[in-house]
């Protein structure tokens, strides 16, 4: 490597670190995991509505605020604050319910 490509090399590191540090940022918004689909069964959500449920956190929910952390709230109070965030992102009954089963598997992780 020629040290006049070195600010380009730095640069493009940098580039890649800020979308990685975006990817893995919210940790209240875990991957959908081998670990996360057992918990989720016990919610009967399967992977897909797992993974649905995630996406529409990290890109709905994520305009107001920051994604909660699941596991300070009850699954009572999971369930009452769903219920007015879902209306406040527009979401359909069927978003509502794999965002809510997202969580509800995040928080018995
Ligand atoms: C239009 C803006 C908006 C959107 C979209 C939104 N929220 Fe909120 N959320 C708020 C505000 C504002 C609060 C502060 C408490 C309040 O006003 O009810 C809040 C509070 C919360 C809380 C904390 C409530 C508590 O009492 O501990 C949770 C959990 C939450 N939101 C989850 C979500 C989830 C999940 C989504 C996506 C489905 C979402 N929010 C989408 C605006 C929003």
């Amino acid at each position: 490597m020629r040290s006049r490509d070195l600010p380009g090399v730095l640069i493009t590191g940098l580039v890649l670190l800020a979308f990685a540090g975006c990817e893995s940022a919210p940790s209240n918004a875990p991957p959908v995991t081998a670990a996360l689909i057992r918990t989720g069964t016990r919610e009967n959500a399967d992977a897909r509505m797992l993974s649905r449920g995630r996406s529409l956190l990290l890109h709905r929910c994520i305009q107001c605020h920051a994604p909660p952390d699941a596991a300070k709230l009850s699954p009572e109070r999971l369930r009452n604050v769903l219920a007015t965030m879902a209306s406040r992102a527009h979401l359909s009954p069927e978003e509502h319910e794999a965002v809510l089963k997202y969580l509800l598997a995040v928080r018995s992780l």
